[in-house]
């Protein structure tokens, strides 16, 4: 199978209204978008997504920013797509991310870097479980060159 990448856009993207402008970034490195959809995140489902911080000070920020309205959840296909998306995502502090990022360039505060890639290969298949029904996924052949 190919390589796939979880991607959450997170509540300010649509309360900003930039959702199809991050997606239009997606789709321009040309990663295959498998599939696609809009939710509310649970606080359980949120503590297992973030069970690396959930003892860090910084926590309940990251629970209200992230339950500040409905994400987008987005399951990308391609080759080496990890590694891609956490480079087009940026570092995790938007000030230090490099231009030209997701991140640096919708964004200026780690309280709100507005996007989540999964860091590795494994985990992206552990979230992708987490997230998404295996009939919310799409089967298709691009008929371009990926
Ligand atoms: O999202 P990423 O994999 O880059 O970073 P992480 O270390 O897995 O942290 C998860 C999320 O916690 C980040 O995306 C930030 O939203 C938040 N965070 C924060 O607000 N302040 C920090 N010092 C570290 C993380
Ligand atoms: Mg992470």
């Amino acid at each position: 199978m190919a390589e796939r990448s979880l991607l959450l856009l997170k509540p300010d993207v649509i309360h900003r209204s930039l959702v199809g402008t991050i997606i239009a970034r997606i789709e321009a490195r040309n990663f295959k978008i498998v599939a696609l959809k809009m939710f509310d995140l649970t606080r359980e489902t949120l503590d297992e997504h973030y069970a690396h911080i959930v003892a860090k000070h910084f926590y309940p920020e990251i629970v209200s920013y992230m339950t500040m309205g409905p994400v987008v959840g987005i399951i990308v296909e391609g080759k080496d797509v990890v590694a891609g998306m956490r480079q087009l995502c940026g570092a995790t502090n938007p000030a230090a991310a490099e231009m030209g990022t997701l991140r640096a360039d919708y964004s200026n505060n780690i309280g709100f870097n507005i996007i989540h890639g999964s860091d590795t290969p494994e985990n992206a298949e552990i979230e992708i479980l987490r997230f998404f029904d295996a009939d919310e996924v799409c089967s298709y052949e691009r008929k371009i060159i990926a």
